[in-house]
């Protein structure tokens, strides 16, 4: 199997030694453990400066669903940016279609929209509704201890397990439960007959706790390692939340926008969110994500008195004018973006292609899996997939230096992969991931820890 020479070669490693001393030491590790310095991609591909490409398991991530540089996306911000690039919460039809395309893909409710360009800015506005609705006493936020929902306050504030003390804001409203993973249970018990254990004990917490006004969770854990719950939690825990006035926040930042196959994870498990925020992959790469919530929680019936009022507190709530709005959020260029993603993924057939892909991932992996004893778990969820690799089950530093061999040999073959510091390889490629290099990819990881082992 080809091998590169040098990875990364001459031309990145040059760049990256001037530009290394000039960035923040905070960013991704992974970019630190190899510095490949990229300059374009198509489809599936990434291609480097020093002329190397990679097919890619991480999907800018997990942002570029409709392929690197999908051509009608491209076509359609082309017309956007001849017209109109901000006019902040102005109404423009681009935005009357993607709320109107939306609308056909969450039958389920009558949402609200608003829109805004990152995951925890999202996070933080769903919170701030919350926290506008609910009575005074209930502003406990409720979330699984290893969920991620993004680094500003109140959403670091909603998982106190992650970042060091040094930053997590002093209040800690916040409640966490254990994800319920039947892989490595953090109960210790047996899926065959533990009876559902974690979800009564998550019930235990809620009904202890009066003052919990909000569950924020990722219907699958991401960054946690890609874990789904298992089936018949959300049946036990929905309805105590519901009875106990808990309003339910899904985190679909990473889940949304077909990324499991179906438009939302929520799907999955019959979940009826109040909020939902979604998708890093609706606008192909552009930084823009929704908010979707009853329209109790995101509309004021009192909007009238507040605008003829010349004493309005502006932003006073999350539903008094400018509560809601941000600088970036809503751009009609954002709005190309999403509307470009979405007919992109109609047109496409995007579920389908998923699942269909997602079969072939599931298959080469349980294949790999009986030749490899070191994979000890596969979760697959569409194109959102974590294997768990224990080459030293005993040793969490060495396994993690094994994954960071694999993270580069598999570079020198031309597969870029993105291991996390649980022993998870996440595999999350564009969705548009074409049947040849799903197959190309797996032959490649196999070949490589066939080496590496
Ligand atoms: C589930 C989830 N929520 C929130 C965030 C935060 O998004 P951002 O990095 O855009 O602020 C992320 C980021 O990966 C995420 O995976």
């Amino acid at each position: 199997m080809k091998r590169y020479d040098q990875i990364p070669g001459p031309k990145s490693v040059a760049v990256w030694k001037e530009l290394g001393k000039k960035l923040s030491t905070g960013m991704s590790s992974l970019a630190y453990r190899l510095p490949i310095v990229f300059e374009k991609a198509n489809s599936d591909i990434l291609y480097d400066i020093d002329g190397n490409s990679y097919i890619d398991w991480d999907g800018g991530v997990l942002t570029c669903s409709t392929g690197h540089c999908n051509e009608s996306v491209k076509e359609k911000l082309k017309i956007q940016l001849d017209n109109l690039w901000n006019i902040h919460d102005y109404p423009t039809t681009g935005k009357l279609e993607v709320i109107n395309k939306l609308v056909k893909l969450l039958p389920q409710k009558d949402y609200a929209f608003q829109f805004y360009s990152g995951g925890s800015e999202t996070i933080e506005a769903a919170i701030r509704a919350v926290l506008s609705f609910q009575k005074y006493k209930k502003r406990k936020i409720l979330s699984f201890s290893e969920g991620y929902h993004g680094k500003t306050r109140g959403s670091l504030m909603a998982v106190h397990s992650i970042f060091g003390k040094r930053i997590q804001p002093d209040y800690l409203a916040a409640k966490n439960i254990p994800f319920p993973k039947c892989y490595q249970c953090p109960y210790k018990k047996n899926a065959e007959n533990c009876d559902l254990f974690c979800a009564h004990e998550a019930v235990k917490v809620i009904r202890a706790d009066e003052n919990i006004g909000a569950f924020v969770f990722e219907p699958i854990l991401g960054t946690g390692g890609i874990f789904g719950p298992p089936d018949g939690f959300w049946e036990i825990v929905q309805p105590v939340c519901k009875e106990k006035d808990i309003l339910l926040i899904a985190d679909e930042i990473t889940t949304g926008a077909f990324r499991t196959g179906t438009f939302l994870a929520v799907e999955h498990f019959g979940i009826e969110p109040d909020l939902i925020a979604f998708g890093k992959g609706i606008a192909s790469g552009f930084p823009a994500i929704v908010l979707a919530g009853e329209k109790s929680l995101m509309q004021d019936s009192d909007i009238a008195d507040y605008l003829d009022s010349l004493n309005q507190r502006m932003g006073a709530t999350f539903t008094t004018p400018g509560g809601s709005s941000t600088t970036f959020g809503g751009s009609p260029l954002a709005m190309a973006a999403i509307n470009a993603t979405l007919d992109e993924m109609s047109a496409l057939k995007i579920g389908e292609h998923v699942c269909y892909v997602s079969k072939i991932f599931e298959e080469g992996f349980e294949d790999l899996q009986r030749k490899f004893s070191c994979i000890t778990d596969i979760r697959i969820y569409g194109l959102l997939i974590g294997v768990s690799i224990s080459v030293y089950p005993e040793d969490q530093n060495k396994n993690n230096k094994f994954l960071i061999q694999l993270y580069h040999e598999c570079a020198y073959h031309g597969l870029f992969i993105k291991p996390d510091s649980n022993g998870v390889i996440h595999i999350t490629p564009p969705l548009t991931i074409s049947e040849s290099n799903v197959r190309k990819s797996l032959e490649i990881f196999g070949y490589v820890l066939s080496k590496l082992l």
